[in-house]
């Protein structure tokens, strides 16, 4: 056991301050979070779009009937509820009485509440808590109350969580079991950077989680409040100071990108033999989520095809003003597009290079694409289902008159898509793989060494001795 490293109490028994951190798409489900409670931590069931199972135990594909995305939207929100209870029955079932058992949701994610409500509703005793960040979840913890369950928001800054301790959780004081700092440089995943933080400056973790005890504690919250430190963390022993250090408090520690590669994993084959391949420096901070956050993930073909098309851009105006005194003429329909005479260059450079067809962003841009990417993002546009609460690039909301007022930004790409289609078994280089920015450690922790995939169980136990 690493030095100082005890069992905490948790959801009404002793467990391992170390959590499986909850990862949507079905990037942990019944069978990775169910072992790591057998292991006897805290695993995490994805409750975002989980998976559910016909008669024969085959993952039923989420396919869309509505003609409408108000209808889709529904649909969605019944998978979501299927899936996430079907999960956690499952999952409480392989924990065997052992750690616990938590939920995560993304707060804008499409139906948050009513998905929540869903399955707590019908996993009653079995949810020891609920993991929440992505956006100010305000409303976690009455819902949280209202089944007995502990509520666990994540936030990545003393600033966010004061605000959010404020207006609502103060109220709900006893069922706050922890407070996650993710680290907005290191997670993986989305990613809490404020406007204020520099995504090219990383800062260190010590001080801000220390700044969030201090707030903490100046807000009168109990000191038996975990923090729970996720993003970056690999081996315990690079963070021993972190551990029984009066300063932060009572710490744990949170994993979402290591247990990626376990057997129970429910990842695909071919992301799993993707991950010992990350080099240091492989993993992108960048803005193309549709969310609006930042995120990090691997910087794949699919990543760099979106960096190319937002570099294919330039700006314009309707009619010649200032220095947009050249008019397009390529990739456009009309001639109402005026551009600088430098950008009129870049543009007829890429018309040449096949990027024939031009499409108006929010901030009155155009960016250059093929025939066949603009093909496939009006389809994507057009086949949304709703699966966020506001939505970049189909301009999606769930609520109201269903549409956030902006032009679709063919910037962005549909998240729904790219996180089902690598979840389930499609090409790793054409959808998005979400990782923290300690993804090398594959490549170069002994522990992986001729092509070793522990069990959640040899994986934890390694943790456990700091390792
Ligand atoms: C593939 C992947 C998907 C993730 N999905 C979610 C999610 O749906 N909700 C969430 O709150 N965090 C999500 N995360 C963040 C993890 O729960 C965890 O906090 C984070 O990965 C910790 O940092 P690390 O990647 O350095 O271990 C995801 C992370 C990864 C790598
Ligand atoms: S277009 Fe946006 S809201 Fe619609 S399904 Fe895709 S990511 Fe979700």
């Amino acid at each position: 056991m690493f030095k100082g490293l005890k069992p905490i109490i948790y959801g009404g028994r002793e467990v391992w301050p170390v959590i499986e951190g909850g990862k949507g798409v079905s990037a942990t489900n019944h069978a990775s979070s169910g072992a790591w409670a057998a292991a006897g931590g805290i695993g995490t069931v994805s409750a975002v779009n989980a998976d559910s199972y016909d008669e024969n135990g085959n993952v039923v594909p989420q396919i869309y009937h509505g003609r409408t995305r108000g209808d889709r939207h529904q649909e969605l929100i019944r998978y979501a509820i299927d899936g996430g209870v079907e999960q956690v029955r499952r999952a409480y079932e392989i924990a065997g009485g052992q750690g616990a058992i938590n939920i995560n949701v993304l707060w804008e994610m499409g139906g948050a509440q009513p998905i929540l409500h869903g399955i707590l509703e019908q996993t009653r005793g079995m949810v020891a808590g609920v993991t929440c960040g992505a956006g100010m979840p305000y409303k976690l913890s009455e819902i949280a109350a209202q089944y007995n369950v502990n509520y666990l928001p994540i936030v990545s800054s003393a600033r966010a969580f004061r605000a959010l301790w404020k207006r609502a959780y103060h109220k709900y004081a006893d069922l706050m079991a922890a407070v996650v700092y993710e680290d907005p440089w290191l997670a993986g995943g989305h990613n809490g950077l404020s406007n204020a933080e520099d995504p090219r400056v990383p800062q260190d973790p010590y001080p801000r989680v220390a700044a969030l005890r201090e707030t903490m504690r100046a807000e009168g919250v109990s000191e038996s409040v975990q923090i729970v430190m996720a993003g970056g963390v690999w081996y315990l022993r690079d963070w021993e100071n972190w551990i029984d250090n009066p300063e932060l408090g009572a710490i744990s520690f949170q994993f979402g990108t290591r247990p990626l590669l376990t057997q129970e994993s429910p990842i695909p084959q071919g992301w799993k033999d993707e991950l010992t391949k990350i080099a240091p420096g492989d993993v992108l901070l960048h803005k193309f989520s549709p969310t609006g956050f930042y995120s990090s993930a691997v910087r794949n073909p699919f990543l760099r095809s979106l960096e190319a098309r937002s570099q294919r851009q330039i700006p314009f105006s309707t009619e010649m003003a200032g220095e947009h005194t050249a008019q397009l003429d390529c990739g456009v329909k009309g001639k109402n597009f005026w551009v600088t005479p430098t950008d009129l260059q870049h543009a007829r450079r890429w018309d040449a290079q096949g990027f024939t067809t031009a499409l108006k962003t929010p901030d009155n841009t155009l960016v250059f694409c093929t025939p066949e990417e603009r093909a496939e993002i009006r389809k994507d546009q057009t086949d949304c289902m709703g699966c966020l609460s506001h939505c970049a690039f189909s301009a999606w909301k769930d609520h109201d008159n269903f549409s956030t007022g902006y032009l679709a930004d063919p910037r962005s790409f549909c998240i729904q898509k790219a996180l089902q289609n690598i979840a389930h078994g499609e090409d790793v280089d054409k959808n998005l793989m979400f990782a923290g920015h300690a993804a090398y450690n594959f490549g170069t922790d002994p522990f992986y060494s001729n092509g070793f995939v522990p069990t959640v169980k040899q994986l934890v136990d390694r943790i456990l001795t700091g390792d």
